[in-house]
């Protein structure tokens, strides 16, 4: 089978021909049909985040997929049913983390994550996943399967940064998305169904599609080169939730500062190192006499990945068009990689849905 991987230091994708996996006890055999391609990607090929596993120098590519169940393999799955993996697998046998469900909030050292660091991925025309790591989803939904990864991520990152609002009373109205890129507007969009007033924030000049997207969800865009993230609410408004998607390592502080009293920061970013000057002073005083919160997240468990395939099915049909840019067949893999202004969201087309092999 054929199968896109990255050689260490190689900073580029590979299209190789590799044998068929066969699944062991309690795994399924999945036929893929399409994996998506995220800022993560760029970082793994670069080399700047994730690995190979410890026993290769290569990596097989891609942790947002979907796919359709070839061999069931003795599992409660059927065959047919399409399917989405999650992300995060346990290196030796299990761990406490993985026993309870939730690989999402495991340590370094006590997870891989497929296509990402220590375990190969998903870009390849088959792959084999334990069942309990197999969501399933309404053939419909196949298309934009592949979303449901990205989506998760959001699920979760809200989950944590409600909770740290669930003491006292919080009606927030307003939210402030940093970041158009895929995972920034595809937040937009689920925060089209939860707040009053939406803004987000991107460093583009008009025309730009993303611009465009963000203007058809009814939310405000907001360029930092004009106004900056300090600015916002003398310019617009001091927003209840902020969600950082950019990876630009001051916008998690900055946040904090332009956020209403009692406000969350999610911060999402996985920045490189960057020594720059803070007021800590004017950041801790601002948590405290504020009652704010910044919550980190990162990853997504089984039941983050459940309520992703509930919202994909609301997201409506002209703004998952948009958001897909591209959607490629295997010969023109390398086309799924490109980075430009007019790239939002790419995948990688391995086989499809009405297809029988
Ligand atoms: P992406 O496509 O690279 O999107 C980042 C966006 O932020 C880009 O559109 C970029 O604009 C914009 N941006 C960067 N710096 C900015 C600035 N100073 N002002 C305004 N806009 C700025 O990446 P993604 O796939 O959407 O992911 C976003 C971030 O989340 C990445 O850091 C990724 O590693 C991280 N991530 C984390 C998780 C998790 O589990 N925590 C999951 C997925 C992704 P331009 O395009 O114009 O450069
Ligand atoms: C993936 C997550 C992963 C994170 C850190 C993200 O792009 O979607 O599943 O935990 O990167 O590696
Ligand atoms: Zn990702």
């Amino acid at each position: 089978m054929k199968a896109i991987i990255v050689r260490d230091g190689a900073g580029k994708p590979e299209l190789v021909e590799q044998p068929k996996p066969e699944p062991d006890a309690g795994e399924a055999l999945v036929r893929t049909l399409r994996v998506g391609v995220d800022g993560t990607d760029h970082e793994v090929i670069a080399g700047s985040h994730g690995g190979s596993p410890a026993d290769d120098d290569s990596l097989v590519l891609g942790h947002e997929a979907v796919g359709v169940v070839e061999e069931a393999n003795g599992t409660d799955l059927n065959e047919g049913d399409v399917v989405v993996p999650t992300v995060r697998r346990p290196p030796n046998g299990s761990n406490p983390y993985f026993e309870r469900d939730e690989p999402d909030m495991a340590p370094d050292g006590q997870y891989h994550e497929r296509g990402i660091v220590g375990a190969h991925g998903f870009m390849a025309e088959y792959f084999t996943s334990p069942a309990s790591a197999l969501v399933r989803l309404s053939p419909e939904l196949a298309e934009y399967g592949f979303l449901v990864e990205p989506i998760s991520i959001t699920e979760k990152a809200v989950e944590h940064a409600d909770a740290s609002r669930s003491a006292f009373e919080w009606n927030p109205e307003s939210a402030l998305v940093l970041g158009n890129g895929s995972l920034g507007l595809l937040t937009l969009a689920m925060f089209e169904q939860r707040f009053e007033r939406t803004y987000c924030l991107g460093r583009r000049d008009r025309p730009d599609p993303t611009i465009d997207i963000i203007e058809s969800l009814g939310s405000t865009y907001i360029n930092s080169t004009d106004t900056p993230v300090p600015d916002i609410p003398d310019t617009y408004e001091a927003p209840d939730f902020i969600y950082e998607a950019t990876g630009y390592a001051k916008h998690p502080f900055e946040a904090v500062e332009a956020l209403a009293p009692n406000g969350v920061v999610a911060a999402l970013g996985v920045p490189s190192d960057w020594t720059f000057e803070l007021d800590g002073g004017r950041f801790h005083r601002e948590l405290v006499l504020h009652n704010k919160a910044i919550v980190g997240s990162v990853n997504s468990n089984v039941r983050q990945f459940e309520a992703a395939v509930e919202t994909l099915g609301s997201l409506s049909e002209p703004f998952l068009e948009s958001l897909v840019t591209g959607v490629y067949d295997l010969d023109e893999f390398e086309a799924a990689f490109e980075n430009d202004d007019r790239t939002i969201k790419n995948a990688i087309q391995f086989s499809r849905h009405e297809e029988r092999r």
